[in-house]
């Protein structure tokens, strides 16, 4: 593997594992294949930093994804046409790219039923796939300048679910403001891994107030950290900028 290995010791949730590369979309994306090889659940981040890194990963020619699967780590309630779909994403950026016969499963979020419903369903499916305390094999995570994750907005009450794998979330803090669909923070602490990508000057505050010490915990990447799992950030210079 070329560069640092993301599958080194790194630091349980506690402490972030911070990461500063040249490429940090390329790391990113073996980190996904290796974790896809093994068969693993993976939930992915939608925008447009991990785009990079989901067409490198489809680009490995050696990789059988027939055995994973893979869900979104949260989506927008439109249409899975929709230019804002996160799995009209994962579709044009990774799955089409992929071999006919050596796809994942991919767990779509029906956003077009509405927030709600959508969240309930994709709660419910879930449950269903990997029971009540799910384990993902990998979290893949961006960071909103506002210090979002996923579609936990700060100061939204969906932050604090304690009771759900899935929330709808009304209104959106940052744009596009549609609807969305979200995991929530108790999904994403009990992953396995979770790995932050996250790139440009336009996040070095938000990734110096999540993962700086103290964290700023008003952040809800501030709050993402798994218990018994690694927490790795991936950063190219810029958004590490601000870090001490
Ligand atoms: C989404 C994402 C969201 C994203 C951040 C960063 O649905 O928009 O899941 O949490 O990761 O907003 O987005 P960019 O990568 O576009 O900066």
């Amino acid at each position: 593997m070329s560069g640092p290995d993301l599958t080194g010791p790194g630091a349980l949730g506690v402490t972030p594992d911070v990461r500063v590369l040249e490429d940090p979309a390329a790391m990113v994306a073996e980190r996904l294949a290796e974790v896809v090889a093994a068969g693993g659940h993976v939930a992915l981040s939608g925008g447009s930093t991990p785009e990079a890194a989901y067409r490198m990963a489809a680009e490995r020619p050696d990789l059988d994804w027939g055995r994973a699967t893979l869900w979104c780590g949260d989506e927008r309630a439109v249409a899975p046409d929709d230019p804002a779909s996160n799995h009209r994403l994962v579709l044009v950026s990774l799955l089409d790219r992929l071999p006919e016969g050596r796809r994942p499963r991919l767990m779509r979020v029906e956003g077009e039923r509405g927030y709600a419903e959508a969240a309930d369903r994709y709660d419910a499916l879930m449950r269903a796939e990997l029971g009540d305390e799910p384990r993902l094999d990998l979290a893949l995570l961006g960071l909103g300048p506002d210090g979002h994750v996923a579609s936990l907005f700060p100061g939204r009450p969906e932050v604090e679910a304690e009771d759900r794998l899935v929330v709808g979330v009304p209104e959106a803090g940052l744009e596009p403001y549609v609807p969305r669909v979200s995991m929530t923070l108790p999904v994403f602490n009990a992953a396995r891994e979770v790995v932050f990508l996250a790139a440009g000057e336009g996040k070095a505050d938000a990734v110096a107030r999540a993962f700086g010490d103290p964290p700023d915990l008003s952040l809800p990447a501030a709050r993402v950290r798994p218990a018994s799992g690694r927490l790795v950030v991936v950063l190219d210079a810029a958004a590490a900028a601000r870090l001490p």
